[in-house]
């Protein structure tokens, strides 16, 4: 995994455990039966939200695996372009004064163009913002490349506050922030430092005189291989044998899409559907490698659908995998225990996926 990607995977693991642990209380108050209505909505709603955010934080997940980069030749000036281009409007609304002052004899460097572009915005995003603050000033951004004997210097400056010195040594560290709850998440710079990392650069702040924050980017200038290698795109290594068909049985768009995304990354073949009975037709027509089963769905439950392949089409029934969000449920894990299929419980980690499902493809 790149690094960004182990960044945002750690943050995302270190938020799974307490997630999992605020819905699992919440579920054993929603299992206590003599709760008090109002009592129980609250409880209600702590799970639900708990869920949302195990949800969010799959998507982290999904995006940590997903995002590789994928380096190219690339014209950093054009990059700061388009990146400006992104927050013309919002620039030209405040007033802000845009200055480029450009290097024209910087090479093109092997770099993702679209991951750079993230790290620009969240600094020019943060250079608003930081304007935005202090009222009453002419403001001005100003974007500046020069090129180096090895590298590349890109800086961003704007005429904010600066940043408090005490504070300088924290702000890239993921969720740190100043701003009030709701409009900072305070990771836009600990992925920006991810990023430019992979790219085995180097970015930190100033505080100029005269003027507010300074964030510099140097990225070593790489010319591309010349060889052919860099036509194996990093996920052709996992086609092959080890290819199955999946099929992925959830009512949850959100667990659809990103166990789709998740096991598509990894080279599977991938159907999702939301419906036990359409799952019934579908595995009726062809054969499937792994059937992904969700033990909670509104037309047909995990425990229904599984006992109808059990009787009509067994060959599925042993490649069937369960998910639950309901483990505390006592009737449930007695009839999970009985089929002898695994179960991944939710919020789950996709990798609990890569050891449930069978190791080689099924032969027709
Ligand atoms: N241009 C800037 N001027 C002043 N302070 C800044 C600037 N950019 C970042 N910071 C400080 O660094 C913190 C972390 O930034 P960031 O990681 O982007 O998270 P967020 O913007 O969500 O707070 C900000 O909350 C702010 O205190
Ligand atoms: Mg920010």
């Amino acid at each position: 995994m790149s690094a960004i990607g182990q960044l945002v995977s750690g943050v995302a693991h270190e938020l799974n455990n307490p997630l999992a642990g605020i819905s699992a209380f919440a579920q054993l108050l929603l299992a206590e039966k003599r709760f008090p209505p109002d009592q129980r909505t609250a409880a209600e709603t702590i799970y639900s939200e708990a869920r949302r955010a195990s949800r969010i934080v799959q998507n982290l997940l999904t995006f940590a695996r997903q995002h590789k980069a994928e380096k190219i030749p690339t014209a950093i000036n054009q990059v700061l372009d388009d990146t400006l281009e992104l927050r013309g409007y919002e620039l030209r609304v405040r007033g802000i004064d845009v200055r480029r002052e450009y290097d024209e004899s910087i090479p093109e460097t092997m770099a993702d163009a679209h991951q750079l572009q993230q790290v620009f915005l969240n600094l020019i995003t943060n250079a608003e913002q930081a304007m935005e603050q202090r009222d009453g000033h002419h403001h001005r951004l100003t974007v500046r490349t020069r090129r180096g004997s090895d590298a590349i210097r890109i800086e961003i400056e704007d005429t904010g506050a600066g940043i408090p010195a005490n504070l300088i040594e924290r702000i890239f560290n993921p969720f740190f922030t100043t701003k009030p709850t709701g409009s900072g998440t305070g990771l836009g710079l600990s992925i920006s430092l991810g990023i430019v990392r992979e790219h085995e650069g180097r970015i930190w702040a100033e505080n100029p005189p005269q003027t507010g924050a300074r964030f510099v980017v140097e990225l070593p200038i790489t010319a591309p291989r010349t060889s052919g290698e860099q036509t194996a795109l990093p996920h052709m290594q996992s086609m092959g044998s080890d290819r199955l068909r999946v099929l992925v049985v959830d009512d949850e768009a959100s667990v659809r899409v990103s166990l789709q995304r998740y096991l598509a990354g990894k080279g599977h073949e991938v159907e999702t559907t939301a419906s036990g009975e359409d799952a019934l037709v579908r595995l009726k027509a062809s054969k499937y490698d792994a059937v992904i089963v969700d033990m909670r769905m509104p037309d047909l439950s995990g425990e229904q659908l599984f006992e109808r392949l059990r009787s009509n089409d067994p060959a599925h029934a042993e490649r069937v995998i369960f998910t639950t969000g309901d483990l505390v449920n006592e009737q449930m894990r007695r009839f999970l225990d009985g089929t002898g299929r695994p179960c991944v419980p939710k919020p789950f980690e996709f990798a609990s996926f890569d050891q449930a499902l069978p190791a080689a493809r099924r032969r027709a």
